[in-house]
């Protein structure tokens, strides 16, 4: 275990597990963490793919029947393991080990395409000021900033456009993480995500009054009820809500394990589940309202114009900057926004592979924020600052984020639920404390309801993504990157959980055994007071 003096007799006391300072602290983190790149620029496209107005039915419905009751299971879970992933599941139950390690490693091929995307954000923030693009934005984003190859591979040509602000944000995001729980996450999202709320009302206010900003919002809200027969777009809304969320995949696992022993769970989820969403209705607004601006503009229809994913970001939110009123604010607002909710998503993404690592082998902090991040960035830096790289990110994107996540999230439902039926302690040891109690309606719906939809997903998933080739690219590149990445994650899990724990590991940590003790009285009182 990691030591530190007592100052008595040159004696040395474990460290203990670092905390959250307040319960608003953990609430602005999770926050930070949930609000990131897929709200700004994810939600607001899907939506309108998915039947515009009609879209926010599932989307509640997927918030409310998975979103919110799979936040909870991560919470309990991590709150009861008062560990990371790996750690906490271990404490479930010694099988369970490897869901955690099948976490982090989602983590970490996120971790790995993300920087690039708040790095490509950091400079066009830059460009937006002299409108850089000129008077062709795709053509600026493909040939002159990414120098993309023509076809997808694996070349190692660095782009220099891209690897200075990727190495930049890494050395903040090493720097925040170093520093900790308190000193360095809580800090940064106090800090980042009141500037973000700031920047983005602003930019949604500048937005709204753009000529054309109404029909963009009419594009967008307008419901298309026939939409909600289409399996697809209910796939679509639960498939979005758990990345939106940050949930299945570790984060919240692994901040909750550092709230005190006596939180009120649920009610912080609510703040947290509420805020993402209203922040992602905000950004649709944002977003199409600007949309409404560019179609008046070019005499076109909304639909023309309203692109997805990257070529919303990156090719139709620098023509709008190119052409709306006080432009170069809106592009400074918009890209500066997204590098700010990308940086506390990021840091939360790497707390899961840090907090993992320091708890088996025993490492401090420090040490273990260093041995781990570095490698991270490296892999980072050598595989997406490359003209092959937007290729890379988009593949991993589509199938370690949209598949491994909601194949990750099946099979743990599955295993608590019906595994290790863990579902009525979880919901019991939140309730001990949490202002809003969970009932068996809890249990049905990540037990029954969850799995069912999650199953029906994958499948779909599978079969869409079988039947013809990802994004046109060649086999081999969606074999490797894509189906091989999926496959290799599972197989890492095990192996890692192969990995003997330390002797100074998290899990032979006598703190732990207090928190039992202590909720062992707790329940022994409380049997006794029934
Ligand atoms: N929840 C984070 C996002 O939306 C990961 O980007």
């Amino acid at each position: 275990m990691t030591t530190a003096p007592t100052g008595r007799g040159g004696k040395t006391a474990p460290v203990p597990r670092e905390t959250f300072s307040s319960r608003k602290l953990f609430i602005l983190s999770a926050i930070g963490s949930a609000v990131g790149l897929g709200n700004i620029w994810r939600f607001p496209y899907v939506a309108y793919d998915n039947g515009g107005g009609a879209f926010l039915i599932p989307y509640l419905v997927a918030l409310l029947c998975a979103g919110i009751p799979l936040l909870f299971l991560d919470y309990s879970v991590g709150h009861r393991g008062r560990g990371s992933a790996p750690l906490s599941y271990r404490r479930l139950n010694r099988a369970a080990e490897p869901l955690g390690w099948w976490q982090v490693l989602i983590c970490f091929v996120i971790a790995i395409y993300y920087a690039a995307i708040i790095a490509w954000a950091a400079m066009y923030t830059w460009f937006s000021v002299t409108k850089a693009w000129g008077s062709d934005a795709e053509a600026f984003f493909f040939n002159d900033f990414l120098k993309m190859a023509p076809d997808a591979g694996l070349s190692f040509d660095f782009v220099s456009n891209v690897f200075f602000p990727m190495f930049a944000v890494w050395v903040v995001a090493i720097v925040i993480m170093v520093a900790g729980v308190n000193k360095g996450i809580s800090r940064a999202n106090a800090i980042f995500l009141p500037l973000l709320v700031v920047m983005f009302v602003i930019l949604v206010i500048q937005a709204v009054l753009l000529p054309g900003a109404m029909e963009g919002l009419n594009a967008f809200f307008t419901p298309n009820w026939e939409a909600l027969q289409d399996p697809g777009v209910w796939a679509a809304a639960f498939g979005h809500i758990f990345f939106s969320l940050s949930v299945a995949f570790g984060i919240m696992v692994t901040y909750s394990s550092y709230l005190k022993r006596k939180t009120d769970l649920t009610g912080s989820g609510m703040v947290v589940a509420f805020a993402n969403s209203g922040f992602e209705i905000l950004a649709g607004i944002g977003v199409f309202a600007a949309l409404g601006f560019m179609a008046a503009a070019s005499g076109t229809a909304v639909s023309e114009v309203a692109s997805g994913g990257i070529g919303l970001a990156f090719i139709a939110f620098p023509t709008i900057v190119s052409e709306a009123p006080f432009g170069a604010i809106l592009g400074v607002l918009f890209f500066g926004s997204l590098v700010f909710a990308g940086l506390t998503s990021l840091i939360s993404i790497l707390e899961v592979i840090v907090a993992a690592f320091q708890d088996k082998l025993g490492w401090s902090r420090k040490s273990a924020t260093l041995i781990v991040t570095i490698p991270i960035a490296l892999v980072s830096m050598v595989l997406f600052p490359t003209t092959t790289g937007l290729q890379l990110l988009d593949t991993s994107d589509a199938f370690v984020n949209q598949f491994g996540i909601l194949a990750c999230a099946l099979v743990t439902v599955i295993v608590l639920s019906a595994g290790l039926t863990a579902l009525p302690g979880l919901q019991k040891h939140m309730n001990r404390t949490s202002s809003i109690k969970m009932g068996t309606v809890w249990r049905i719906l990540v037990g029954g309801i969850a799995p069912v939809a999650l199953g029906y997903m994958l499948i779909n998933e599978i079969q869409s993504k079988s039947a013809e080739q990802y994004s046109g690219y060649p086999a081999w590149f969606n074999g490797v990157f894509g189906w091989g990445m999926v496959g290799a994650l599972i197989i890492g899990a095990l192996l890692l959980s192969m990995i003997p724990w330390s002797e100074k590991s998290k899990l032979h940590d006598p703190e732990y055994d207090e928190f039992e003790a202590e909720l062992a009285a707790d329940e022994a009182a409380e049997e006794l007071k029934a």
